[in-house]
């Protein structure tokens, strides 16, 4: 079996989900359930036998050491780690904590029980680190995009954390021999986006007719990648990918916050008119800028496409569409995350 962090998470319970549909080979979940962990996203496997739900933090020690001896799984992938800019920037102690001590933590459990193992269990055994483009920084318009090769330039507390944990990943390799596979991503979106991210917090913004908040100019680039493509890119890399190799994984869909925004808009119009017949853009709002705002990520795909055949299937229109299809088709989830905690950050972040 396989060992997935995070899995109660947005990407991870995607994660779940691509698996399950194509495997049987079970999955044991560990999840700390913080504000961004809902079971919910994984309610439609509640009763399926090859799924085993545990709560914890990554970085206990005893109870990471407990998992591996008592389901000795083949692969762990670590989704897990504290996954917002903004909150990042409030609150950087978080980030610290998960993704760089939880991380070693849960390197050193990994590395313990690898070590024991036999020689061929050993050899087949992989940890695939889940990151993201933003270790690389940012890019001007005309720079080429992100290749593998790049050098290390975090901005923000969010970036700077998972950079440490991607080093770390590294060195575990180099010094004792881990066989590790680190992946970069791009932003993702799709189902079970929690609405703290721009593209969900749009689509349920404008569907309430509160403010689409657009930070400074909107002109800020992300490539932007549905999440289901990125859960075959990751399910590729840990089977054919090279030991100690990262990968970048992107969508080649760069676009302008402010187009995204109007594509969401336009959607909306078809899907769901507004009761007074205007535009959902009419509700767009221009607020102050995050601070220290990376300007621009893209992503050079081509190294994962060369060496394991993996291209996204979805371009930007049509994984918007399936997005913002499934919010409307899902307002129980939806109630279920933006009560609570979610309220309180929505007021602390936008007043
Ligand atoms: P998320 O915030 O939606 O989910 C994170 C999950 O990790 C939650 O279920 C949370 O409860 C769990 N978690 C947090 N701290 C934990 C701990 N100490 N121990 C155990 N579980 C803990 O994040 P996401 O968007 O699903 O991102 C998943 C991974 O993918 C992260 O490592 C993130 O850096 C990376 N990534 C995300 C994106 C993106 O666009 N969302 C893009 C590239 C890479
Ligand atoms: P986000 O979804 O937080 O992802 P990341 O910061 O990891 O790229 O933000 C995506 C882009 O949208 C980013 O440039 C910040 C911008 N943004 C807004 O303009 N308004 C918002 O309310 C949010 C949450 C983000």
């Amino acid at each position: 079996m396989i060992l997935v962090t995070g899995c109660a998470g947005f990407i991870g319970s995607n994660f779940v989900h691509t698996w399950l549909s194509q495997h049987d080979e079970p999955v044991v979940n560990l999840d700390k359930l913080t504000y961004a962990g809902n079971l919910d996203n994984l309610s439609s496997l509640a009763n399926d036998p090859r799924l085993v739900f545990v709560q914890g933090d990554i970085g206990d020690r005893a109870l990471v050491d407990k998992l591996l001896a008592d389901h000795q799984p083949r692969a762990i992938l670590n989704f897990a780690a504290e996954s917002h800019v903004d909150r990042s920037i409030h609150g950087p102690g978080d980030f610290i904590q998960t993704n760089v001590v939880g991380t070693f933590n849960l390197l050193e459990s990994v590395r313990a029980y690898w070590s024991a193992l036999p020689a061929a269990e050993q050899a087949a055994f992989r940890f695939l680190h889940v990151s993201t483009d933003e270790v690389y920084g940012t890019l001007a318009p005309q720079d080429p995009p992100f290749a593998e090769t790049n050098p290390f330039e975090p901005n923000s507390p969010y970036a700077a954390s998972k950079a440490s944990s991607d080093h770390l990943v590294r060195a575990w390799h180099h010094t004792y021999g881990l066989p590790v596979l680190t992946t970069n991503c791009s932003n993702n979106y799709g189902p079970f986006h929690f609405p703290e991210k721009l593209i969900p917090l749009v689509i349920l913004n404008a569907l309430a007719g509160k403010p689409l908040p657009i930070y400074g100019d909107g002109q800020q680039v992300r490539d932007w990648l549905f999440v289901t493509d990125h859960c075959h890119a990751i399910a590729r890399v840990l089977e054919a990918g090279r030991i100690g190799e990262t990968y970048n994984i992107g969508g080649w869909n760069e676009k302008a916050n402010l187009d995204v925004v109007n594509t969401i808009c336009a959607r909306l119009d078809q899907l769901r008119p507004r009761a007074d017949g205007k535009p959902y853009a009419e509700q767009i709002t221009f607020v102050k800028d995050r601070l220290g705002h990376d300007r621009r990520y893209a992503i050079d795909a081509r190294k994962i496409e060369r060496e394991l055949g993996w291209r996204p299937k979805e371009t930007f229109e049509s994984g918007i569409e399936k997005t913002v299809q499934w919010y409307l088709d899902h307002p129980e989830w939806v109630q279920g995350v933006t009560s609570g905690e979610y309220r309180k950050w929505i007021g602390k972040q936008y007043g």
